[in-house]
C-alpha cells in the first residue's frame, strides 16, 4: 500500500486512540491503566483471517484493492495466512444482499460465494490452515448441513469448522420456503436442536479400535439417527465417516445472554465482538468462563477470538499516519450517513456528513415479528445517546464520529509494539487469538505475516511451525464434547 501524500480531505479533529497510543486507557503508561495480571505466561497467540467479502472496511478506492470473488484473491489471502501459520481462514455468511429500510447496501453488490464451496476449493491448495464456514441454524436443515460440513472436514483431512449463527434479520428468511423470521429465543432453541442432530450424525460411524475416530471406519455398523420434535423430523442412516479431528470444530458468533450460554454449552471457539478495550475483553472472558463452568465444562474449554484489525508502520508516527488514513478512507461520507442512519432508524442520506448529528432523537421501533437486528429497540436508544454525548463532548461531525468509533477497533503501531499488545491480551487471559480483518484485500495480511509474526516468534509467543495437521490440534482443543468419554479425554 502506498499512503498518498495528501491528507484526508477533512483532517480529524481528534486523532484515533489505539491500544499502543499513550492516550488510550489500555496503554500501560496511561494513568487510568488498570494492571491486568499475566495469568498465562506461556500462552501463545493464534491468528485467523476473517475474509469479510462484503463490508465497508475494505478500502475499495485503493489501487491495490482486488476482486472479492476471483479465486485468485482467496488463493493469495489463504496462502499468505498459511505462510504466516494462521490457524484459520474464516468466512461469514450472507444468503441475500443486506438492506436497510428496503434499500440494498451498495457495497454488498461485490458478491459473496457460498462458504462451504469456497472452502472446499481452498482445501485443495492448502495443507494445514483451518477452514471456518459460518452457517446459520435458522434456515438450514440439520441433516443436510451436518453432511456438508462433515464432507468438508473429511475432504480437508480434519480442518473444517462451523461458525454457528442464528442470523439476525428477516430478509434472509424470505429466501426460503419457510420465510420470515423466528423469535430470538426460538432461534437459539433451534440452534441447539440443530447442533444436537448434527452431533448424532457425526457420531453415527463407530470409532476405530484405538478410539481416535479414524476415517472410514464402519466395522461396528452405522447408527441410525432418528429425531422428531416440533422443530425437526429426521430419519437418517448417515453417509459420511468421521474426519481425523472427530467433528468439525464449533465456532459461535452471537453476543446476547442466550448467545453466550449457547456458546458456553457448545462452542470450542467464540468469534467475539470484544476486541477493542482490554478491560472489556477480560470481562467478557470472565463471563464466558463462568457460563462454561455452569454448563459443566472446564473453564478453559471455550477459546475466544475477537474480530480485529491490525495496522503497522515502521515508526510510531508512520503507524499513526497510516491508521488515520485507513480509518478516514474506510468511512466514506455515504458509509458515515448509513451507519448513523441505521441507529436513527431513518434515511439520513440528505444530511451533511460533515455536519452534526440529527437534532432529534432516533425514531425507534420495538422488535417486531419480522426484524431481529441486534440494533433495534432499547439498545438503539442507548447507542444513540452514547454517540450524541461523544459527538458533543468532542465537537465531532457525523463522519468524524463514525471514524472516531472505528478507531477504537484494533491494534496499531510498530510491529514490535503491536506484538507486545497482542501478547499481553493473550497472556492476561482476555483472548486466545485474533480473527483479523484486513483493510485491504488481497495484500492486507502481508505486513502482519512478514513483520508482526516474527516479532511474536522472537517473544516465544507464536509457533515456528504448525503443531498438528487438524484444526483441533493446532488450536489445542480437547476432543469434541460428545466424544470425550469414548476417547478417554479429560
Ligand atoms: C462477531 C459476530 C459475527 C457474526 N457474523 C454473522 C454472519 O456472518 N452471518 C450471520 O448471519 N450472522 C452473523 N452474526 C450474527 C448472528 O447471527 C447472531 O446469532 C445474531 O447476532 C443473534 O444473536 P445474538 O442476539 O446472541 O447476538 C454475527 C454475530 C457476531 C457477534
Amino acid at each position: 500500500m502506498t499512503i498518498p501524500v495528501t491528507r484526508p480531505s477533512r483532517p480529524q479533529t481528534h486523532p484515533s486512540r489505539p491500544q499502543t497510543h499513550p492516550d488510550h486507557p489500555d496503554h500501560p503508561d496511561h494513568p487510568d491503566h488498570p494492571s491486568h495480571p499475566i495469568t498465562r505466561p506461556a500462552a501463545q497467540v493464534h491468528f485467523g483471517v476473517f475474509f469479510q467479502g462484503v463490508n465497508h472496511t475494505t478500502i475499495w478506492s485503493d489501487p491495490e484493492s482486488g476482486s472479492q470473488t476471483d479465486f485468485a484473491t482467496f488463493e493469495r489471502v489463504i496462502r499468505t495466512a498459511e505462510r504466516g501459520l494462521f490457524d484459520a481462514f474464516f468466512l461469514g455468511e450472507g444468503l441475500r444482499l443486506r438492506e436497510s429500510r428496503g434499500a440494498l447496501h451498495d457495497l454488498d453488490v461485490v458478491g459473496r460465494p457460498d462458504a462451504i464451496t469456497q472452502l472446499a476449493a481452498l482445501a485443495a491448495i492448502t495443507t494445514h490452515i483451518g477452514l471456518v464456514a459460518t452457517q446459520n441454524t435458522t434456515y438450514n436443515d440439520p441433516a443436510d448441513l451436518a453432511r456438508r460440513l462433515q464432507s468438508l472436514d473429511v475432504l480437508s483431512g480434519g480442518r473444517a469448522a462451523w461458525n454457528v449463527v442464528t442470523t439476525d434479520n428477516a430478509w434472509t428468511g424470505a429466501n426460503f420456503r419457510r420465510g420470515g423470521y423466528l423469535d430470538h429465543a426460538l432461534r437459539y432453541e433451534r440452534a441447539q436442536g440443530q447442533l444436537n442432530v448434527a452431533r448424532q450424525i457425526w457420531d453415527a460411524f463407530p470409532d476405530s479400535a484405538d478410539g481416535a475416530g479414524s476415517p472410514g471406519s464402519s466395522d461396528g455398523g452405522v447408527a441410525h439417527v432418528s429425531e422428531h420434535s416440533d422443530l425437526f423430523d429426521v430419519e437418517l442412516d448417515p453417509t459420511t465417516p468421521r474426519s481425523p479431528q472427530g467433528h468439525p470444530v464449533i465456532f459461535q458468533a452471537g453476543d446476547s445472554p442466550q448467545g453466550r450460554d449457547f456458546a458456553a454449552a457448545n462452542a470450542d471457539v467464540i468469534f467475539s465482538r470484544h476486541g477493542s478495550v482490554l478491560a472489556e475483553a477480560l470481562e467478557f472472558a470472565a463471563d464466558v468462563r463462568r457460563r462454561a463452568v455452569a454448563a459443566g465444562r472446564p473453564e478453559d474449554d471455550v477459546q475466544i477470538f475477537p474480530g480485529t484489525g491490525i495496522i503497522v508502520g515502521d515508526t510510531p508516527a508512520e503507524a499513526e499516519e497510516k491508521a488515520r488514513w485507513v480509518r478516514w478512507n474506510q468511512v466514506t461520507p455515504a458509509t458515515a450517513l448509513s451507519t448513523v442512519g441505521n441507529i436513527w432508524g431513518e434515511d439520513l442520506s440528505g444530511y451533511d456528513p460533515d455536519g452534526p448529528l440529527p437534532a432529534h432523537d432516533p425514531v425507534v421501533e420495538e422488535l417486531g415479528g419480522e426484524r431481529g437486528s441486534a440494533t433495534t429497540g432499547a439498545r438503539t436508544r442507548e447507542i444513540a445517546a452514547q454517540w450524541r454525548a461523544l459527538a458533543e463532548a468532542e465537537h465531532l461531525s457525523i463522519r468524524e464520529l463514525v471514524v472516531r468509533n472505528s478507531s477504537e477497533r484494533g491494534f496499531q503501531g510498530t510491529p514490535a509494539a503491536v506484538a507486545e499488545d497482542l501478547v499481553r491480551w493473550v497472556r492476561t487471559g482476555a483472548v486466545d487469538g485474533f480473527n483479523i480483518s484486513p483493510w485491504i484485500v488481497p495484500s492486507g495480511l502481508d505486513d502482519i505475516v512478514d513483520k508482526v509474526v516474527p516479532e511474536l516468534q522472537e517473544r516465544g509467543a507464536y509457533p515456528a511451525s504448525y503443531t498438528g495437521t487438524t484444526l483441533r490440534e493446532n488450536l489445542g482443543l480437547r476432543a469434541p464434547l460428545t466424544r470425550r468419554a469414548a476417547v478417554g479425554a479429560a
